[in-house]
């Protein structure tokens, strides 16, 4: 009798999910017994009626690895443990359907499910373990902010696309000898503006880890300005505030997450509030770093991923995460995989290289 394993992926797209997907596939392909399904949408498509849980046989998953997107979907609004609920009235409600949605996914003849995303993914990972479900975790997310593992995939596509923005900003900045201001994704992680600054060169980078006073970054932008010609190229992290402020964005009704957004002109109107002469452009990034084809690294991590994630299923050594740590494959629980996360450690190299070539954090 075969075997069948649900795979999903959840929370916000991010390059390299397809080729997660078909390491999988193509993995459980090398044995007679398994089968591979998606459910679309996450969970959403479990719970749907009927059912929205697709076949992911050889021709489904043919040449996806250089995709971005999900061929399943995703969303981060199918969190199992706060499900949105209408009431007749109209009113939306929030419920717990997890040990429903547990039963369904058993009853439905699955043996095990793998579930492809962030830190809130591996968190209702850890939570339907917890109630009796085979699962296991595959960390995703651009943001790199999950310290269980050195790096995520998706995270080099992000960094390689901020910089190819970046050095486009720069043709600008010179020519008018303006301040250019690119605004990054990262949430509350500064990994994506550090990475970005030091491959493009900047002058600022601001960062959530390290809140930035205004008169600092008007003193290094004038520093540039010697003589009245000049440019300054500041990279800022979605999540960065200054001091004393709180982080730019708005709450969202149906996300635990605040849609973080629009720093880059705050900080704009902020130096221009403190009498910045030169003039100011910023540009905001947004969900063009989450898209398109996946960067050759990507795409090796997420196929390394996919098969280590299939490896466990096989040992049947559900509630893990696999993770890439110390330059190998590993796995760790999914309790150690989600109590920590990932800031930009103070400490790091990169700090320092940042700083010992004069790039400036605005503190
Ligand atoms: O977590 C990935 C991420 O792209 C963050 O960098 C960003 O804050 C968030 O998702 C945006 O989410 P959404 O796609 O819901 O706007």
């Amino acid at each position: 009798m075969s075997r069948k394993l649900l795979v999903l992926t959840g929370g916000g797209d991010c390059p390299g999910l397809n080729a997660v997907i078909r390491a999988i596939v193509k993995s459980a392909n090398q044995y007679t017994d398994w089968e591979v399904y998606g459910s679309i949408e996450a969970f959403n498509g479990i719970l749907n009626d009927p059912m929205e849980v697709i076949r992911l046989d050889n021709d489904a998953i043919a040449g996806i690895h250089v995709l971005g997107g999900t061929i399943i979907k995703t969303t981060n609004k199918g969190n199992p443990l706060s499900y949105p609920q209408s009431s007749s009235d109209g009113s939306v409600h929030m419920v717990d359907i997890s040990d429903s949605l547990v039963n369904k996914i058993k009853e439905s003849g699955f043996d095990a499910v793998i579930n492809i995303g962030g830190d809130g993914s591996q968190k209702i990972s850890k939570a339907l373990f917890d109630k009796g479900l085979n699962i296991i975790g595959v960390p995703k997310t651009i943001d790199n902010d999950l310290s269980a593992t050195d790096i995520t995939f998706g995270f080099s596509t992000a960094v390689q696309i901020a910089s190819d923005a970046f050095d486009k900003l720069v043709t600008t900045a010179n020519s008018h000898h303006r301040v250019m201001i690119l605004e990054v994704m990262g949430r509350d992680a500064g990994w994506i503006a550090l990475h970005t600054a030091l491959s493009g060169g900047a002058e600022l980078c601001l960062i959530p880890e390290i809140p930035y006073n205004i008169e600092v970054v008007k003193r290094e932008i004038e520093k540039r300005y010697k003589g009245g010609k000049g440019f300054v190229n500041i990279v800022i992290a979605e999540g960065a505030r200054a001091l004393n402020e709180e982080v730019t964005g708005k709450v969202d009704k149906y996300s635990e997450h605040i849609k973080l957004g629009g720093i880059a002109n705050t900080l704009r109107i902020q130096l221009e509030d403190a009498g910045v002469k030169p003039e100011i452009r910023a540009a905001v990034l947004g969900h063009i770093q989450r898209g398109g084809t996946p960067i050759a690294f990507d795409r090796i991590l997420a196929t390394a991923l996919g098969k280590a994630a299939f490896d466990l299923v096989l040992e049947e050594n559900y509630g893990r995460m696999v993770c890439f740590k110390n330059n190998r494959i590993d796995s760790s629980t999914l309790e150690e995989a989600t109590e920590e996360y990932n800031y930009v450690d103070l400490d790091h190299y990169l700090i320092h290289t940042a700083k010992g070539i004069g790039i400036s954090f605005g503190n």
